[in-house]
């Protein structure tokens, strides 16, 4: 079995095909996280993605199995995040859901990776932004379809650096 599994929630697709093309870079295990098991997140590196809904929600099916995520032993489990989000039609939530699993995870002791740099972005604000940097890689195929296969891909050579 692969040593990468990446877990994704989606609702219309659009981070379901990150997912696929991210796991494909990485040559990992890909979960849709409505039929993943504890057994899922028992992986020395995690990939997790969700879009984000509502107002800064959290994807439905992601939703759902949060308790998963919750009750998962990640202490020196590497883990990245990455999704979807409207940086415009959301501007002040733009892909918070990517920074509540990624508040979830880091309260289970995982090791934060992948995290990026916040220029090329118009959003007022983001739950995953700190400290002038994004938790993971976001997305937005509403607003920037055309740099979302090279953000993958540049993301997916820096995380094979940070877990070698
Ligand atoms: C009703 C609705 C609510 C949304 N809420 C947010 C939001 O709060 N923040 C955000 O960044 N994007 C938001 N979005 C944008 C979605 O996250 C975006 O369309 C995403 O690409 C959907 O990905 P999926 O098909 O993988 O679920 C929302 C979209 C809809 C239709």
């Amino acid at each position: 079995m692969s040593q990468i599994t990446v877990i994704y929630g989606s609702t219309t697709g659009t981070t379901q095909s990150a997912a696929m093309l991210i796991a494909g870079n990485l040559k990992a295990r890909c979960v849709d996280i409505a039929s993943a098991s504890a057994e899922d997140f028992q992986a020395p590196v995690l990939i997790l993605g969700t879009s984000t809904w509502g107002f800064g929600e959290l994807q439905d099916d992601w939703l759902a199995k949060l308790p998963l995520l919750e009750s998962a032993e990640l202490s020196n489990t590497k883990t990245a995040f990455f999704g979807f989000g409207d940086q415009f039609g959301f501007a002040d939530t733009f892909c918070d859901g990517i920074a509540l699993l990624c508040e979830a995870a880091l309260a289970k002791g995982a090791v934060l990776i992948g995290k990026t740099s916040t220029e090329g972005y118009a959003h007022s604000a983001s739950r995953a932004e700190k400290d002038g940097e994004f938790c993971g890689l976001l997305l937005d195929d509403s607003n920037q379809p055309e740099l979302t296969e090279n953000r993958i891909k540049a993301w997916t050579e820096q995380l094979l650096k940070e877990i070698a």
